[in-house]
């Protein structure tokens, strides 16, 4: 008995076969509904998959405790991270969207389950869209290495109280040694997102996946 629980979700199919399925994660007190519409700019062809946390801090949605700001129980993001990709196998075959094809696009919190995600499973995602990330292992609960050079974006906001800079250019240097293929932006930005995450990140997006069907 592993004590996993389904979490909440949104699928829309794209109706396209063989499309990428962006899966949205919401940062700390979203849900599953927040990120649509960003998800929305990545055109017609492609499927949502939006997952809500199941985590409550004081009645806010996560994807794992934290102790305090920044600090996290690492031991939930393991177990939410094994907890997560189990319920997304299992929602592949009862959707119908190829498991293979999934590209993360997390905000905050969900940025970094999305992180633990490919560092615990380097080879599950296709790819990962990390809106204002932070590292979610001090100290990484095994080593990580995937040879596929799995596309990357990272956008960090130079003025965000909530990570340092030197912290950002280490996890991403953990993530190139990792062997992941990482493309890191410093915006003039707080923890917000701006518009210039988005266009960037689709732009990322188009660079590094077949967009054919997407149009
Ligand atoms: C976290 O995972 O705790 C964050 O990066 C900060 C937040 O979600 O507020």
């Amino acid at each position: 008995m592993n004590n996993y629980k389904a979490l909440n979700y949104i699928y829309q199919s794209s109706g396209v076969e063989g499309a990428y399925t962006l899966l949205l994660l919401h940062g700390t007190g979203g849900d599953e509904t927040d990120l649509l519409p960003i998800a929305a700019k990545f055109g017609e062809g492609v499927n949502v998959l939006s997952l809500r946390g199941n985590v409550s801090e004081a009645g806010m949605p996560r994807f794992f405790k934290r102790l305090a700001m920044g600090v996290f129980d690492e031991a939930d993001v393991a177990f939410r991270t094994h907890e997560m990709v189990a319920f997304i196998k299992e929602l592949a075959a009862k959707e119908k969207f190829d498991p293979a094809k999934l590209i993360a696009l997390g905000y905050s919190n969900g940025a970094n389950i999305a992180g633990s995600t490919m560092l615990l499973y380097p080879d599950f995602l296709a790819g990962a869209i990390l809106l204002r990330p932070m590292q979610p292992f001090k100290k990484l609960p095994q080593p990580v290495k995937t040879s596929r050079r799995i596309p990357v974006f990272m956008s960090n906001g130079v003025e965000d109280p909530t990570v340092r800079a030197a912290d950002s250019k280490a996890y991403q240097q953990l993530l190139e040694d990792a062997g992941f293929a990482v493309n890191a932006f410093n915006l003039e930005a707080g923890h917000n997102l701006t518009l210039r995450d988005i266009e960037y990140a689709i732009q990322w997006f188009e660079q590094n996946f077949e967009t054919a069907a997407i149009k």
